[in-house]
């Protein structure tokens, strides 16, 4: 939750009004992650002082309370680090005084603006959760530190203050490890330091950070060397006995054995010589770095990014970029390379739409077609997923697929559990990650787990594929992020290739999982000459999908006036579906609550009559998937239970169908497609109404109350 954003320049002239709007627009592409309130702290009129300001609410009303500040904004400054946060809370309710950047000092909770002088020492932007940050506090206020946030993060800065002022001679990187050293939990973190001007540091560990990198020349450095050490700062015999002391009488649970007070007794860290960015002639090249929580607040001014992985400390200064780690874990790499990013700006603009999420529902058609380029070979009769080609067949002889999943990824697990079922032949168990944790659910070396995320950084999903890769299961991510942690750390994957997705709301990253993974399904059962009619058919099904999808797509207006005329000043509506199209009611119930507060309630249509049915009066508002399928038959009853009530339902169902007679029920006719697939088009109604539903009681469809796009906390 909460994005990160960074700007540092080196050799280059900028005055503050570009190195504030540059801060300001990157927040703004990552206010899906976390809007009830935002910062930034930039360097001062004099070296070695720091301007912060944090506002609560949206970026833009931190834009206001900058422009409305005496900044000089066309100073100029040819090196600058500017760092900013947009925060969703976790710790601490929105307010300013809890809102990033955090400072290693105490300021007033009335100040607006906070300028300058010792008291911002360090400034941390922060997403993530630090578990261990009781323990941290009471260390720091044991040595005199007053906390006066609820944040987690606080603890953070006023810890590199402490060690900072035990160990003054220290360098950037090597301070920083001694901070990261000691955090517990997860954390992506930009720190600023009056001490350090112009440098930054970035670390992170189970949240995403990615950084751009933008020369003047053509740049010829396409990978960074990452710099490994065990090895620790020396420190005087008297302050490793006053830790241990300290460690003592907090329990031990802080400042690890090996953390820098506890390292008496080692040699000096080996500092990175790599300068990442030069001249022909060996001279620093003038470089602007953009960090950022998410390539999409970067594309607009470079498209060359680097990924940090877990646990990396990037340390920018003078223009160049250098990776350490604390220590070499097994199987990390040398190496970070230089990506480009085949990202467009226009992909994460609204364009001609009101609303990001209008925008990703009207994408669909073409979201799918790139979930399927590629990799869907009509001719052939071939499926060709990249990401699996080597596991394919360990997959096809394990014990049984678990998927593992949150919110609507878990829905379009669960719409593709029959076709696995059906094609691969093997067991499948469908997981929420939060309730599989929970119960400590057996794992076994010969499962197949597959986590599927949009963000790929879901946190119940990410500590769900910590937990089953413990336990030496093979890990699939199906993942729409490329990058993102669910990637890098399972065996093997599928890209959803959905393209960037903005809108808290998730629409066509369900659509393309659906589509991904009825394609895996596919894959798997390659070899099995009894299947191969059947895949024919899903294949021609899926290369249809995407006309289908659009000519649903026309009747957008219909269905607004259908919600003008149905739902307004409801309090409840059901969703009821049956067999496969019980997952398309979920997640039809789930956008509509989630965007329109509206409660809504998906019943699978069989268990209607063993309770829910007591609600249903001419009054309530229906909606009934009845396209036809294996179950179409069975689903009747339910209309006919519901019409018997006087109920008078909206029907999702085929063209043309009669059995639904227009004086007794309102219909959204869907093309037909393969039963399996059915419910890629089934959704799209639903979503639209959840739109319409929203936009017709003037909420802030894009980012409704309480959430955020990526969940990363547990
Ligand atoms: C609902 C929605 C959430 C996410 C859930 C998991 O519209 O977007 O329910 O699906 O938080 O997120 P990912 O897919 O990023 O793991």
């Amino acid at each position: 939750m909460c994005g990160i954003f960074g700007y540092v320049n080196y050799l280059v002239e900028k005055d503050r009004k570009f190195i504030i709007d540059t801060l300001i627009n990157g927040l703004s592409r990552l206010e899906y992650r976390g809007y009830d309130s935002a910062g930034l702290a930039i360097d001062g009129d004099k070296k070695n002082e720091v301007y912060a300001y944090k506002e609560v609410g949206k970026v833009a009303k931190l834009k206001q309370l900058v422009q409305e500040s005496d900044l000089d904004l066309t100073k100029v400054f040819d090196s600058h680090c500017g760092i900013a946060h947009t925060r969703w809370a976790t710790h601490g309710p929105p307010s300013r005084i809890n809102c990033h950047p955090h400072s290693a000092h105490n300021t007033p909770a009335d100040i607006v603006a906070f300028r300058s002088d010792p008291n911002w020492e360090f400034a941390i932007v922060h997403n993530g959760i630090i578990t261990n940050y009781k323990e941290l506090k009471t260390l720091l206020e044991g040595k005199g530190f007053r906390f006066e946030t609820e944040t987690d993060t606080e603890c953070i800065a006023k810890l590199a203050k402490y060690l900072y002022d035990q160990h003054p001679s220290l360098g950037f990187t090597d301070l920083a490890k001694a901070v990261i050293n000691e955090l517990e939990g997860a954390y992506g973190l930009l720190i600023k330091s009056v001490h350090y001007p112009h440098e930054v540091i970035a670390a992170r560990k189970g949240s995403p950070l990615v950084i751009g990198v933008k020369t003047q020349r053509r740049m010829k450095v396409d990978f960074v060397d990452v710099e490994y050490s065990d090895e620790n700062v020396p420190l005087p015999a008297e302050t490793a006995a006053q830790n241990v002391a300290l460690k003592k009488s907090a329990g031990g649970s802080f400042l690890s054995p090996n953390g820098l007070l506890g390292a008496a007794d080692k040699s000096l860290l080996h500092r990175s010589q790599s300068r990442a960015f030069m001249t022909d002639d060996g001279m620093p090249m003038p470089t602007e770095f953009f960090l950022s929580s998410d390539p999409s607040a970067i594309v607009e001014h470079t498209k060359k990014v680097m990924y940090l992985e877990d646990d990396d400390i990037a340390h920018i200064h003078e223009g160049s970029l250098n990776i350490h780690r604390l220590k070499k874990a097994d199987g990390s790499s040398n190496v970070r390379t230089i990506q480009t990013l085949e990202l467009e700006l226009q992909e994460i603009m609204k364009g001609k739409f009101d609303h990001f999420m209008q925008k990703e529902i009207f994408e669909q058609p073409e979201s799918v077609v790139n979930t399927m380029r590629g990799r869907l070979d009509i001719a052939n009769k071939a499926v060709t997923l990249g990401g699996l080609r080597s596991y394919i067949s360990t997959i096809r002889r394990c014990r049984r697929i678990i998927f593992i999943a949150c919110g609507t990824s878990y829905h379009s697990c669960m719409a593709v559990r029959g076709v696995f079922e059906e094609l691969a032949e093997i067991p499948i168990a469908v997981e929420l990650a939060s309730d599989f944790l929970d119960r400590q659910a057996p794992v076994f070396r010969d499962d197949t787990c597959v986590f599927v995320s949009q963000s790929g950084e879901t946190a119940d999903s990410l500590m769900a594929l910590r937990y089953c890769l413990e336990r030496g299961a093979l890990t699939v991510g199906v993942v729409n992020v490329v990058g993102s942690s669910i990637s890098l750390l399972t065996h093997c994957g599928v890209h959803v290739n959905a393209g960037p997705e903005i809108g808290v709301a998730s629409t066509k990253a369900y659509t393309s999982q659906f589509v991904a993974m009825v394609m895996f399904a596919l894959s798997l059962s390659e070899d099995r000459a009894s299947k191969q009619k059947r895949r024919e058919e899903i294949m021609q099904g899926l290369s249809d999908i995407s006309a289908q999808i659009k000519s649903i797509l026309t009747q957008d207006q219909k269905i607004k006036k259908l919600c003008e005329n149905t739902f307004k000043n409801q309090k409840s509506l059901l969703l009821l579906g049956r067999g496969s199209q019980y997952s398309t009611a979920l997640e039809g119930a789930l956008k509509i609550k989630e965007i329109s507060y509206l409660h809504c309630e998906a019943v699978m249509s069989g268990e209607l009559k063993h309770g829910v049915l007591a609600l249903v009066d001419e009054n309530l508002p229906i909606i009934m998937i009845l396209t036809r399928d294996d179950l179409f038959k069975k689903s009747l009853n339910a209309y006919q239970q519901v019409i018997a009530r006087g109920g008078k339902p909206i029907v999702i169902c085929n063209p043309g169908d009669e059995e639904f007679e227009t004086s007794r029920a309102e219909k959204i006719e869907i093309p037909k497609t393969v039963d399996v697939l059915q419910g890629i088009l089934n959704v799209i109604p639903l979503q639209l109404i959840a739109y319409w539903l929203a936009v017709m009681e003037g909420l802030n469809v894009d980012f409704p109350r309480n959430l955020a796009k990526s969940v990363t906390v547990e």
